[in-house]
């Protein structure tokens, strides 16, 4: 007979636990999400989202600074603009709000990379993230005339700063599309991160909160992936290669983490899931009514997303994280 196999040895001492971890969260794996607002002097809490705040391009900055203190590589800007037109204006306009947020954070702080969010939903006045035609309330949006303002969007995006641009619409051909834009207006140096494999998910729910994004009829279910889809993720990203995409994301990430997997198994890209804006409001709730120890579920969440395959993380949770990380 054999003597019965013990893999508890290897768990029997902190430090041997530690010696054969094999996937370890470090700061460098993560993006922090912030959200810019007109005005000076704000700072206002998202009610669905404890701890994230709206913030005024001199707030955006400071908290910037703080992002860039605890160690954390980049953020990722969304914008909420002063007014919102058909032709979401304040998406591709030089002075719009996220292009002005990009060039302050720059300034102050020119070694945190800066990542623009790239769709025109915080921008058209109906909430969709494209170009919808006038009077049509079916919320089918219009592709390659979306595809025309996206480019723009990511241009003067570029010009105000931004390291990376993140196409988040699922537009059809909308890296390439953005990729010839960007090369025109030389460019050619600045990758897309494309948010490739985007699920119609109801964990966006708090994000419309703080984006004031909610679509004011229909859904965007003509463009964002069925959750029941997996192998679609991967006709997804295949296209978004093909069509010049640096990086690609998979989003939300807990209740996808196969597709991260796949997509991971499927390209040499980097890969990045977005924890979305539901997944941390479900664990605060939590955490805030005592029922579960914050630290620990948020960590374990974080390293299980790159245990999946994730190169990075998008996640509200990145300050706390990154403290507990020191
Ligand atoms: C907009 C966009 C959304 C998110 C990021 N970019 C929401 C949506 O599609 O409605 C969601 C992020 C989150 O929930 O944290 N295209
Ligand atoms: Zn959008």
């Amino acid at each position: 007979m054999f003597p019965i196999q013990r893999p508890r040895r290897l768990r029997s001492h902190p430090q041997l636990r530690r010696m054969v971890r094999e996937t370890v969260l470090t700061t460098s794996d993560l993006i922090y999400p912030l959200f810019a607002v007109p005005g000076t002097g704000i700072a206002k809490e998202v009610k669905s989202m404890p701890g994230v705040y709206q913030l005024s391009v001199d707030k955006i900055v400071e908290d910037a600074k703080e992002v860039y203190d605890l160690g954390i590589p980049g953020i990722i800007l969304f914008g909420i603009p002063e007014d919102k037109d058909t032709d979401a204006t304040g998406a591709w306009h030089d002075c719009g709000i996220v292009q002005k947020a990009a060039t302050a954070v720059k300034e102050a702080v020119p070694d945190l990379i800066v990542v623009a969010d790239t769709c025109l939903c915080e921008y058209t006045s109906h909430g969709h993230c494209g170009y919808l035609q006038v009077g049509d309330l079916s919320g089918r949006v219009l592709n390659d005339p979306t595809l025309e303002l996206l480019k723009k969007t990511a241009v003067s995006q570029a010009k105000a700063g931004a390291d990376i641009i993140a196409p988040s619409g699922m537009m059809d051909g909308f890296v390439q599309a953005i990729r010839a834009g960007l090369d025109e207006a030389g460019f050619q140096d600045t990758p897309i991160l494309s948010y490739a494999a985007k699920y119609a998910s109801a964990y966006y729910g708090p994000f419309r909160d703080a984006a004031e994004s909610t679509p004011q009829f229909g859904d965007r279910r003509t463009y964002q992936m069925d959750p029941g889809n997996a192998r679609e993720a991967i006709k997804e990203i295949e296209l978004d290669i093909a069509e010049g995409a640096d990086m690609l994301m998979v989003k939300p990430a807990l209740a996808y983490m196969d597709i991260i997997w796949r997509v991971k198994e499927a390209s040499n890209l980097p890969v990045a899931a977005y924890n979305v804006s539901g997944e941390y409001s479900m664990i605060k709730a939590a955490a805030l009514n005592g029922w579960i120890d914050e630290e620990r579920v948020v960590m374990e969440t974080l390293t299980s997303f790159k245990r999946a395959g994730a190169d990075l993380i998008l996640t509200y949770h990145a300050k706390d994280a990154a403290r507990w990380l020191r």
